[in-house]
């Protein structure tokens, strides 16, 4: 593991700008994430909205990944593969990932879309994975160890009845795609590092309705689903440390400033 690297104003300025983009991104598509659509096509979409504003998008041959964006429905817990075979249907619940690169700068954010009417369950764990990675956020500050996240997080999952992913992990982000430090979603309270202003780093709990275990697609490599094919949800913010406390760079409505 290498060191954590400390943003200057104007790197952050440049992470700022990029994940602007990449929520701009999922904001854009949003209208598009409907009944009968395949993956491949909101693929298209999402590659051509992030050239369009002179950014790349940075999944596309990330250590061979083959798109512009991961998208991952129901069971698929990350790393979904758009393609023409996966239509989108009623009830589905779908995560859309992307990560930009503005300027040399990276930006990450990923959120939850739903198809149509989804049953009671579905929407409880939409709720529980909003709200783990809102209270991940919450005690994101200078002095905090960065282990708090995973407690918090893990905490209240399992007290609703969850699965925790364990095995992929929230990361330091902007001059690379992934930095150090890991940000693990399920963790003992005095663990980690001690959080200091201009540190970037994402929250990106992936919830399941059933256990915790994954497992990765022989044939793909990539596609991560659940060991259980229960659902799992995720939602994903790139986080700035400030002096005070957070800044959540991805978030584009105001909806953490208020
Ligand atoms: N965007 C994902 C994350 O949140 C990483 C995708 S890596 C890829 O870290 F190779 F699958 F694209
Ligand atoms: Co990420
Ligand atoms: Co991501």
């Amino acid at each position: 593991m290498g060191k954590i690297i400390i943003k200057t104003p104007e790197q952050i300025e440049g992470i700022r700008k990029s994940c602007r983009l990449a929520a701009q991104s999922l904001k854009f598509i949003a209208p598009f994430v409907q009944e009968g659509v395949s993956t491949a096509y909101l693929n298209k979409l999402i590659d051509e909205f992030i050239r369009d504003h002179h950014a790349i998008p940075a999944t596309l041959n990330y250590n061979g990944f083959p798109s512009s964006c991961c998208i991952s429905p129901n069971e698929v817990v990350c790393h979904g593969i758009p393609d023409e075979k996966t239509v989108l249907k009623s009830g589905d619940i779908v995560n859309i990932d992307v990560t930009t690169i503005l300027n040399g700068y990276y930006g990450d954010t990923s959120t939850m879309f739903t198809i149509g009417e989804i049953d009671e369950k579905a929407q409880s764990l939409l709720t529980i994975t909003k709200k783990c990675l809102d209270l991940g956020i919450s005690v994101c500050k200078p002095g905090n160890l960065t282990g708090l996240i995973g407690y918090e997080i893990s905490k209240y999952a399992r007290s609703r009845g969850c699965g925790v992913v364990y095995e992929f992990c929230g990361h330091g982000v902007g001059l690379q795609f992934h930095e150090p430090p890991e940000i693990p979603h399920s963790a003992e309270r005095n663990t980690g590092v001690e959080m200091r202003p201009g540190m970037t780093f994402t929250i990106e709990p992936m919830i399941n309705q059933g256990k915790a275990r994954t497992v990765i697609d022989k044939k793909d490599g990539w596609t991560v689903r659940t060991i259980d094919r229960k659902l799992s949800a995720q939602y994903e913010h790139t986080i700035l440390i400030t002096d005070t406390g957070c800044e959540v760079l991805t978030d584009i409505d105001g909806e953490y400033s208020r």
